[in-house]
């Protein structure tokens, strides 16, 4: 079976029990950030084990879960939990879930992620609006024979992360009074934390936050013609910067004391982006 036919599967299983809704966002939730999808109106929990196709974690508890339901009365699918490429899965397998999303109906997906921060005026539990990515994990989502039916052998990347949605993203921080920061999101391959070297060049290269995550799901996104709204939540001070070592323990605390902080920007955003729609490019 082919990745399109794959892709039609398991949005034919989600339909078959999303109870009627239709979601026109979507939202891939982070490293500790998965909470937001406990507060969903009107809630449809599918864990990822009994979606055909769809990878999960081996780790048991941490397995994940797509959840269907209502912010502010907009239908919306929450990703709790996604997985990475460092974990032994292809990088086409990462991006298959959110390819689901696109192809459930989505016209906007939202990605998150805990990342650090390599921009000297970051703190641990800002917000950084994703404007741009720096894909230098060495491999991309796309790689193989491309199917036409999902996108074109070439997607420009040009708008990855399209203005409209950026500015959205800042008047629904005004609006609920969340500071936002805004930069250039970098991906390595991980899982080792970077070298405070590695901390340099990336600054010197223009990012502003690094991950292990992300970009792969934005390129799938991106190739199917969805737009893409990102949000990093910076977690800790990159390698080097504050002079102590990087554990993942500061990553999950610092994503869980923002939470709420988080949880207030979405609430504004999503219903917003659900009822600007497509058109608003
Ligand atoms: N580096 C890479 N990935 C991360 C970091 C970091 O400092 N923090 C959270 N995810």
């Amino acid at each position: 079976m082919g990745l399109y036919e794959q892709v039609q599967e398991t949005v034919g299983a989600i339909r078959a029990r999303a109870g009627g809704l239709s979601p026109k966002v979507g939202i891939i939730l982070g490293s500790g950030l998965g909470g937001f999808a406990d507060g969903l109106e009107d809630k449809v929990v599918l864990p990822y084990v009994d979606l055909p196709h769809f990878p999960h974690s081996s780790v048991p508890g941490h397995a994940g879960r797509l959840v269907l339901g209502r912010v502010r009365g907009e239908p919306i699918v929450a990703m709790q939990g996604r997985v990475h490429a460092y974990e032994g899965y292809t990088p086409a397998q990462v991006a298959f879930p959110a390819r689901v999303l696109c192809a459930l109906g989505i016209h906007t997906l939202v990605v998150t992620n805990a990342a650090g921060g390599v921009n000297l005026d970051f703190r641990p539990g800002d917000l950084m609006v994703i404007t741009d990515h720096l894909n230098l994990s060495g491999y991309n989502p796309l790689t193989g024979p491309n199917d036409d039916r999902l996108g074109p052998r070439f997607p420009d990347m040009t708008t990855a992360y399209p203005v409209v949605l950026q500015s959205q993203l800042r008047e629904s921080g005004r609006r609920m009074g969340v500071e936002l920061k805004q930069g250039v999101y970098a991906i390595l391959a991980g899982p080792a934390y970077e070298t405070p070297a590695e901390i340099r060049m990336l600054r010197h290269l223009g990012a502003d936050a690094v991950g292990m995550s992300t970009v792969p799901e934005v390129i799938a996104a991106n190739h199917m013609g969805v737009r893409v709204a990102g949000v990093s939540c910076i977690t800790n001070l990159a390698a080097g910067i504050g002079g102590k070592p990087l554990t993942h323990e500061e990553v999950a605390e610092t994503a869980h004391r923002v939470k709420d902080l988080f949880t207030r920007l979405l609430e504004d955003f999503l219903p917003t982006v659900a009822r600007a729609g497509a058109s608003n490019t």
